[in-house]
């Protein structure tokens, strides 16, 4: 059995026997039913050609494909000489078939500002955006590294990039400079598209600032594109920086999208592995062009009156895939916020669905137990009766969250689906088909279409229903991962060479009897914390970067909130004294808030074996406050064990 984080959960997971079925209303609706769903996915395994041919035909190529699938193991490309291009089938696409005049975004700020883009008004903001990006030098190819708010010129500028193939690079503006300078080294972006400020709980943020220190140390950067958010002062290069507004305004609203080829690339973003290096992930366009476009149609069984709602940030993958590229490929109204759950106070989503009639929702398990945490009586001021569908992603979620977001939110009347996916799958993998399958409290459920997964060990070897083990798929799907942007050494590793011929998703899972899977962690020095990925390993060297500290170790600690919380042991260096709150500060400096440890245990030593290797085993369970469990024999000085337990973390 694979370790894991957060074995509370996990506890209460492995006794859940909840079965939730969707309503018999709900079923007699649904897009896709049980039956559809057990013959497509036959097909989608039996006959894949014919399968995601179909699926691809729904969708514009300006070139059809000569081949669905070349596999050369590690290597997938999908819908081989194929040409198309993501925003036309977004955009060009929708308005052809009439859906000019209905609503693409509807967007809320922070401070309570509503803009509305049509699928026409958005359409001519892209085409303006992507002759300003051409203006500037912007070549297919070339990357464009985005640093913005969540505000509606972020998936214009992403539309843009699409559709010039240009290939972007989203960095989260709740990151750190450094953390920015190095995914703009990494990507050698030329362009930086910014604002001046985002809101966060009533405070700007300041984005442009940030990104003018980033620039100090970004030779290939050679623009900088800066919408107005905020009204914010700013400081002005000249001769590198243009105001986004008044180059839209100059541009032309003429432009025809290039025909790209399949397996152009689309975006690259950054994620954590178990190295201190983030990794940048590399997605193409046809692939997943189809597979955002399948996933988001059947998983949240949309329908053309249906306005849809994602909570995710684009600086995440969730952002990509689920608040801009497949809603908008299916011609969904999508409504975006811009700002935090709880500003002005723990009511803001419920008074967001109240007042778009939002029917879908789809957000973190955090998100839901934070809410849960302030009561049942904040949702029950608001009218939540336009929704009829609740989605979850990030994490694993509990049953006690599943079962408060299914009853407070949902009214015991809209089915939940819960989701398991990555950054790196690009789509929806294992999920419920909300109409065809009943949910259980905590497990993910069964594999989407085209999706083979399996329960393995670390040697290969298959395991069967109620083992725990490592969860891995065993062939290409269209929206999977091609590569790590510079590294395709490490693309062959982590992902195909963990175990042979499948892929390793680095998360320990089970299966029951039915065929739903239950996702119970990264088996992997991964955090997953408020749904986020971090790597140990990036805070350790973020900690050791500060004098005072000689060496670091984290790991997770289970949280009520957050899901994992970040604990740090470190080593004070000679002369120095640790200053917690000083090395918290630092930690936001050189990755960003969301990376900051929790707690900080400070040391003398740390429980390593004789050649060195840390047990961070023993570390999470005395980070959990549980007892020692394992065999401290190999340890150089197993009595550190005992020393670490009674330091009170600061
Ligand atoms: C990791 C991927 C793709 C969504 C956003 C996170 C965990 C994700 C679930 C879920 C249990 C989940 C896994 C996975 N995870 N969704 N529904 N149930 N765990 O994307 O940052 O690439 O993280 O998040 O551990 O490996 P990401």
């Amino acid at each position: 059995m694979p370790h894991t984080n957060s074995h509370d959960h996990i506890d209460a997971m492995l006794h859940e026997t909840r079965v939730i079925a969707p309503s018999e209303e709900f079923q007699a609706r649904a897009r896709v039913t049980r039956e559809e769903y057990e013959r497509r996915y036959r097909q989608s395994l039996e006959q894949p050609d014919q399968f995601w041919s179909e699926v691809a035909g729904e969708l514009h190529w300006t070139k059809p494909w000569e081949q669905v699938l070349d596999w050369q193991e590690p290597h997938a490309q999908w819908f081989v000489g194929g040409q198309t291009n993501v925003a036309y089938n977004a955009l060009d696409r929708n308005v052809q078939r009439g859906l000019g005049d209905k609503r693409a975004i509807v967007w809320e700020g922070e401070d309570g500002e509503v803009r509305t883009y049509t699928y026409a008004e958005l359409l001519r903001e892209v085409k303006r955006a992507a002759n300003v990006l051409l203006a500037l030098g912007v070549q297919p190819g070339d990357r464009v590294t985005l640093y913005m708010p969540l505000i509606p010129e972020a998936a214009v500028a992403m539309l843009a990039c699409a559709r010039i193939g240009a290939v972007h690079s989203v960095v989260f503006g709740g990151f750190s400079v450094s953390a920015l300078s190095d995914r703009i080294n990494d990507a050698q972006s030329k362009v930086l598209i910014t604002a001046d400020a985002g809101y966060r709980r009533g405070q700007p943020v300041p984005l442009k600032k940030n990104a003018d220190v980033a620039a100090q140390n970004t030779p290939t950067l050679e623009k900088m594109l800066v919408v107005r958010r905020a009204g914010v002062e700013v400081a002005w290069e000249p001769e590198r920086d243009v105001w986004w507004h008044e180059a839209i305004e100059a541009a032309s609203d003429e432009h025809e999208a290039a025909p790209l080829d399949s397996e152009h690339p689309l975006f690259i973003l950054y994620t954590s592995g178990s190295t201190g290096k983030p990794k940048g992930v590399q997605h193409t366009t046809g692939g997943y062009m189809v597979g955002t476009y399948l996933t988001t149609q059947t998983v949240f069984d949309l329908r053309d009156d249906d306005v849809y709602w994602c909570t995710a940030d684009v600086g995440w993958i969730t952002g990509h895939s689920y608040s801009v590229y497949g809603p908008l490929l299916n011609g969904a109204t999508v409504v975006m916020y811009e700002g935090a759950p709880n500003q002005p106070d723990w009511g803001r989503f419920w008074s967001l669905i109240e007042k778009h009639r939002v029917t879908i929702l789809y957000t973190a398990p955090t998100a839901i137990r934070a809410f849960m945490q302030h009561g049942d009586e904040i949702p029950g001021r608001y009218d939540l009766s336009s929704l009829r569908l609740l989605g979850s992603v990030g994490e694993p979620i509990n049953p006690e969250a599943w079962m408060w977001y299914w009853r407070v939110i949902g009214g015991e009347r809209c089915p939940v689906v819960d989701t398991w996916w990555q950054t790196e799958t690009g789509s929806i993998m294992l999920t419920t088909l909300p109409g065809a399958f009943s949910s259980k409290p905590g497990s993910a459920g069964v594999p989407m279409y085209g999706v083979e997964p399996a329960l393995m060990t670390r040697e290969g070897e298959e395991l069967g229903a109620d083992d725990g083990g490592l969860l891995v798929i065993k062939r290409p799907w269209p929206s999977m991962l091609r590569t790590i942007y510079g590294d395709d050494e490490r693309y062959r590793k982590s992902y195909w060479g963990e175990i042979k011929g499948v892929y390793f998703a680095g998360d320990g899972a089970r299966r029951d009897a039915d065929g739903y899977y239950t996702i119970v962690g990264r088996v992997d020095d991964v955090l997953n914390v408020s749904g986020h990925r971090l790597g140990t390993m990036e805070i350790e060297s973020a900690l050791v970067a500060h004098p005072s500290v000689s060496e670091a170790a984290v790991v997770g600690k289970p949280d009520p909130i957050k899901g994992e919380s970040v604990v740090a042991f470190v080593l004070t260096q000679d002369g120095y004294t640790v200053d917690p709150t000083e090395l918290r500060a630092h930690v936001s400096r050189e990755i960003g808030a969301l990376a900051r440890p929790d707690s900080i245990i400070v040391s003398d030593a740390l429980p390593k074996t004789r050649s060195g290797k840390i047990m961070r085993r023993f570390l999470r369970q005395i980070a959990a406050g549980k007892p020692i469990e394992g065999d401290t024999s190999t340890l150089e000085d197993p009595s550190v064990l005992e020393r670490l337990a009674a330091t009170p973390p600061a």
